[in-house]
């Protein structure tokens, strides 16, 4: 499936982590307008993905609710914010930019709004119909269906194990029947499993007609956060090529935080770390902080072009930890153009200084030049089998460089 779309990792933004259940397609509007004010959109960012709540929600509250879910065919009816999805679309494209949608393959979505069980065939339609670009299709209450709970019990919390008597493929056919039904549109649908890494996504995504998964479990605004989840990512790498991408959730930079918006709680090391990280893994590079208040430190992160180059090298290899000293835990993507990027990411408490020369157990020999990524320049010219690299590296802080031989 991973051979047409999607070739490097997604870039945009998702409305759920700053707007919530609040998301409208006026705010939808203006984060597009406010990615392109920002100038991100000349760096490669360009979705606008809606998250949950678009569709009605079963506590009936919309003003325009009137009981149903679906119109008499099954095609699935926009709640009052979202009046027009042809018109946003229209917007969004005029913009030059692609549109996101969210689902989930349960009767409900994780916010207790119309999802998709049974309608596969309709909601895939409509998609296509009002020119979407992207799903994210979020697990949520399908295991409530495997379980055998009433489709619209909203008492019962539905079950997120991946199971159904230990048949893993009762989690993987959801996922499978929407990837056949975007498949039959005339339209590219990146698809986005939302399954938070059960039952070893990264060994299936691709067969479901995805071209990303989320490989772990939903992403704060915290260091423990941050580092739990960067350090789950290795045992996916190797599946990670054009088409298919691991998904480490959302990037928790900027002003974030629905209902309670604050500026990200990494501190500016961290963030560097952070964005570092996700740019060596290849993950899918999705912003959920509200565009509109994007501070300078913010947006200068996001709109580094080397930074966003390692992400979206052509070759499409993510980046494994290939040793450690201490907390140090040393990353290495291969590159498209035969040099290396190097992430020497402090996952410890305390600076680090020190002379670096273990290059052999990362590939790499000979004379190299050295290029800092974030600085945007050469640092060093070495040879790698004699002379050390001296590093200087914060508590939860990264080095972040590039090797390539030296032509
Ligand atoms: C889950 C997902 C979030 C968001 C919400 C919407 O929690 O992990 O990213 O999509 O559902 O309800």
């Amino acid at each position: 499936a991973g051979d047409r779309i999607a070739l490097t990792p997604t870039m945009g933004w998702n409305s759920w982590n700053c707007f919530g259940h609040e998301v409208s397609a006026d705010k939808v509007k203006r984060a597009a307008d406010a990615l392109i004010k920002s100038g991100m959109v000349n760096h490669g960012w360009n979705y606008i993905n809606i998250d949950d709540s678009w569709q009605f929600n079963r506590d009936g509250k919309d003003p325009s609710f009137k009981g149903k879910m679906r119109d008499e065919n099954g095609y699935i009816l926009t709640n009052s914010k979202f009046p027009d999805m042809k018109n946003l679309s229209g917007y969004i494209h005029a913009n030059g930019l692609k549109m996101g949608i969210y689902s989930s393959p349960g009767p409900w979505t994780c916010g207790g709004c119309a999802g998709s069980y049974s309608y596969e065939k309709q909601d895939a339609e409509s998609y296509a119909n009002w020119g979407v670009d992207y799903l994210k299709y979020d697990w949520c209450s399908y295991g409530g269906v495997i379980d055998g709970l009433p489709d619209n019990d909203p008492n019962k919390v539905p079950s997120l194990a991946f199971q159904g008597g230990g048949d893993p493929d009762k989690g993987i056919k959801p996922f499978r029947l929407m990837g056949n039904m975007l498949k039959q549109q005339p339209r590219d649908i990146v698809y986005n499993l939302c399954q938070y890494g059960m039952g070893d996504v990264w060994k299936w995504g691709d067969e479901t007609n995805a071209q990303s998964w989320r490989t772990t479990n939903d992403i704060t605004d915290t260091w423990a956060s941050v580092k739990n989840i960067a350090l789950a990512q290795d045992k996916a790498a190797s599946y990670a090529k054009p088409g298919n991408w691991n998904d480490p959730d959302m990037l928790v930079v900027g002003v974030v935080g629905w209902g309670n918006p604050h500026q990200s709680r990494l501190k500016p090391d961290e963030q560097y770390l952070h964005i570092s990280l996700w740019s060596i893994f290849s993950a899918p590079l999705l912003i959920g902080c509200d565009l509109e208040k994007l501070d300078d430190f913010t947006l200068n992160l996001l709109t580094n072009d080397e930074v966003i180059a390692v992400n979206q090298d052509a070759l499409g290899k993510q980046g494994v930890c290939l040793h450690t000293i201490g907390e140090l835990r040393i990353y290495v993507k291969e590159l498209e153009d035969g040099g290396k990027a190097v992430a020497f990411a402090n996952f410890g408490r305390e600076i680090l200084k020190m002379p670096y020369k273990d290059f052999k157990k990362l590939g790499i020999s000979g004379t190299q030049s050295v290029r800092d990524i974030w600085r945007q320049k050469n640092i060093a010219e070495i040879n790698t089998d004699k002379e050390s690299l001296s590093l200087d590296i914060p508590a939860h802080g990264v080095a972040y460089y590039k090797f390539i031989s030296p032509k």
